[in-house]
């Protein structure tokens, strides 16, 4: 890993083994001039050459010089209005209500490892030796403002971390309209623009069109990154398959409104950014304050879509997700929700969760309705006091109790939110976000708090506290179940409204940030009625997340196919629900649920104390298997195999980093008569070792899994050659293979 300096051409180059990423400094305008992101390429004492001019009927910056205009010239932070008609990645009004801007380099610095982000999450190192940091320093000098853009390449990783951060040096306030956390030019259009889409139960359907010119753009103005769009997207070649070709990744570690954007200029030129959401955003930067961006995390991949996922499951998982139970075993839990809604009490709470242990389930955690009066969704949030009528004993007594079961005990809670029927309401109604003098809409019967305010974030710690202080918590489940409307905040004047909804997601984060400080052993899933905030924000301080509210496992296929985009096995709440399933009303095997459940945290969602005995000794089976193999599923590297969109097959595999080990799951959806001969070919072992498939008298060797695949025919050799007289899989049928080196 290194990054070049060419001070005489001021060019820097940042590379690796894997990928490149250079830019220049400007001769006259002194403003950044992208030159190339992509496969590595070896250094030169001058990169002059990969500068491309044309002389177009255009506006240009210097009189005579008709080279010098911006719209043709690929840039690294754009800025509009003086001469790019593109829309920029930055836009800033000055005190006397101009919009130009000029930053101008200045200066760099390279830095060892890589800087913190003030009150972001972000990746980071654990070793100096494992990335470096370019920082520019450009200033605008009329505006008195310097602006600070930030390179992160890593040693080992195809990736490039990027922020901005404005400081403002003068005597001025200006405000920020537009503040991108990157923006790159690529040279062609001949891209597909893939990304993740959804509603609510039906999240990450992954949607790819061929770019063309104007404008293409996935977006959040919903106040949380929402189901609707995931924040990422992906430039692919038009021929870059699962496992061959290039491919751009751009993923914000953000967890609020966003924009990513993909611009075809009429050159052909693809400018993709990404960012929050410029939409209804300014921020009002007071003199000697700062405003950071949060970071992107782009991928440069050349092995396809597979190989980016992987280069994002790995830092996610190890530079991303945090703390004490990042590089651990996640317990096997079983969750109340579907099982009982919000009726229960103690007596039913405690037989699930005795039925569980025995069955080797590790974590009972309580979902919605303990507090309050809360026996349907019209009430109660925000009045984190126990429901005595459900749990005479409390949280802490059935926390005890359950602890003397055996198991750990885990609580959800929706801390953002408050019901009118409250004494949180009562006390302070002006602590919601709403607009004064207007209606204020509802959300499942319910209000956002404004956590753009401290006092808001300073209360709901310390009631959540008291609950933590006194029961034996290791788990919280952090749901959010509505997004946000007529935004804005009584505490902030009139010109700071457009910052409500940022402020509110860092309120977000120190929440989270002070109890994790206070409580470093809980384990955090984060959940927004599913997978709305499923984001590498919130990955820094939730390390795993709730995908999705529907648990129908052929959904299931295409939502966590879908989230494997970006985010690891480690990090995709999956669990085993009952049938008919409650979101689609759909029958499929219990095989099939855990064989889909498996590839993420793994858990159950049912009331398994009205299970056959044999139902039970499934489940037993099923959880002795997943904590023989839970290591390899979450440490190995994922291979998606067969793609759910695309057929009525599904495949998938993890590979151990020794390639010693590997598992694969495959599934039908629907059956089929008088069937076509299947094989599946694997992917990502090692070709000259010998493998043992569970289950098969055969070996074989990795070449042959991965060429000619595993023959599924094979297997019906001895059945019944009276065809009516067979036995038939039924429609979603799975199968796993467990193979092993011998
Ligand atoms: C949301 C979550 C569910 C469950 C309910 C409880 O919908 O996604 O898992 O916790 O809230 O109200």
């Amino acid at each position: 890993m290194a990054i070049k300096v060419n001070s005489e051409t001021k060019e820097f180059h940042l590379y690796n083994r894997q990928v490149s990423y250079i830019f220049r400094v400007l001769e006259k305008s002194n403003q950044l001039e992208h030159l190339y992101f992509g496969e590595k390429i070896r250094h030169r004492d001058s990169f002059k050459h990969l500068i491309e001019r044309e002389i177009r009927p255009s506006c240009n910056m210097f009189e005579g010089d008709h080279t010098s205009s911006l719209e043709h010239i690929k840039q690294e932070y754009p800025s509009f209005g003086t001469t790019d008609y593109r829309y920029p990645a930055h836009m800033i009004t000055n005190s006397i209500g101009s919009q130009i801007t000029n930053y101008q380099y200045h200066s760099y610095q390279i830095i060892p490892g890589k800087p913190a982000l003030e009150n972001l999450p972000a990746t980071y190192v654990e070793d100096f030796q494992e990335a470096e940091t370019l920082e520019i320093t450009l200033i605008d000098e009329v505006l008195e403002s310097k602006l600070i853009l930030s390179y992160t390449i890593y040693a080992n990783r195809n990736v490039i971390c990027r922020n901005a951060k404005f400081i403002n040096e003068g005597k001025d306030s200006f405000y920020i309209n537009n503040a991108m956390s990157t923006s790159v030019d690529f040279p062609d259009d001949q891209f597909e623009m893939l990304h993740l889409t959804g509603a609510w139960a039906r999240e990450a359907h992954v949607e790819g069109q061929k770019i063309s010119k104007g404008i293409q753009s996935i977006y959040s103005a919903r106040g949380a990154s929402s189901h609707a769009h995931n924040p990422f997207l992906a430039l692919k070649r038009l021929d870059t398959t699962e496992h061959t070709g290039e491919v751009y990744g751009f993923s914000l570690v953000y967890s609020g409104n966003f924009l990513g954007q993909v611009e075809v200029d009429t050159y052909s030129v693809t400018r993709v950014m990404m960012g929050i959401n410029p939409f209804q955003f300014k921020w009002k930067l007071n003199p000697n304050d700062t405003f950071q961006t949060p970071e992107c995390v782009m991928v440069y991949s050349n092995e396809g879509l597979n190989g980016m996922s992987q280069t994002y499951h790995d830092l996610y998982r190890t530079r991303l997700a945090r703390g004490y139970w990042r590089d651990k075993e996640r317990p096997i839990l079983i969750n109340n929700w579907e099982a009982t809604y919000f009726h229960f009490n103690e007596e039913k709470i405690l037989s699930i969760a005795e039925t569980a242990r025995d069955l080797g389930i590790e974590l009972f955690v309580l979902d919605d309705g303990w507090f309050g009066k809360r026996n349907d969704d019209t009430s109660s949030l925000g009045d984190w006091f126990v429901d005595k009528d459900k749990l005479p004993n409390g949280i802490q007594g059935l926390s005890e109790k359950i602890d003397r079961l055996g198991l750990k005990f885990g609580l959800w809670f929706e801390p953002e939110m408050v019901c009118k029927d409250t004494k949180l309401f009562n006390d302070h109604p002006d602590w919601i976000i709403a607009t004064p003098n207007r209606r204020a809409s509802h959300g499942r019967n319910q209000f956002i708090l404004d956590f753009s305010r401290q006092e808001v974030v300073d209360h709901i710690f310390s009631l959540m506290d008291d609950i933590l202080l006194t029961s034996k918590i290791s788990y919280i489940k952090w749901d959010m179940n509505r997004y946000m409307t007529e935004t804005y905040s009584q505490s902030l004047d009139y010109d700071q409204q457009g910052e409500v909804a940022h402020r509110y997601i860092l309120g977000v984060y120190n929440l989270y940030e002070r109890l994790i400080e206070k409580y470093p052993e809980i384990l955090f899933e984060s959940c927004a009625g599913g997978g709305a905030r499923f984001d590498p924000g919130l990955l820094y301080y939730a390390p795993q997340a709730w995908a999705s509210d529907n648990t129908d496992a052929a959904e299931r296929l295409k939502i966590q196919y879908g989230t494997s985009m970006v985010y690891p096995l480690s990090s995709i709440g999956s669990h085993v629900s009952a049938v008919p399933n409650h979101q689609v009303g759909r029958m499929t095997p219990i095989e099939t649920r855990a064989n889909t459940a498996y590839f993420g945290t793994f858990g159950y969602e049912l009331d398994i104390t009205k299970l056959s005995d044999e139902e039970k000794a499934k489940i037993k089976t099923q959880t002795a298997f997943f904590k023989e193999k839970r290591q390899l599923i979450r440490n190995g590297d994922f291979y998606r195999l067969l793609n759910p969109f695309e057929s009525n097959e599904v495949s998938w595999m993890v590979v151990s980093k020794d390639k010693k080990e590997a598992i694969v799951g495959y599934y039908k959806v629907l059956a089929k008569p008088n069937d076509k001969y299947y094989r599946i070919k694997l992917t990502g072992l090692d070709p000259d070792k010998l493998y043992a498939i569970e289950g098969k008298e055969t070996t074989h060797y990795g070449d042959e899994l991965m060429n000619v695949g595993i023959v599924l025919a094979e297997d019906y050799t001895n059945r019944a050659s009276e065809y009516w007289k067979r036995e038939k899989s039924g429609d979603f049928s799975s199968k796993l293979f467990i193979l092993k080196e011998v």
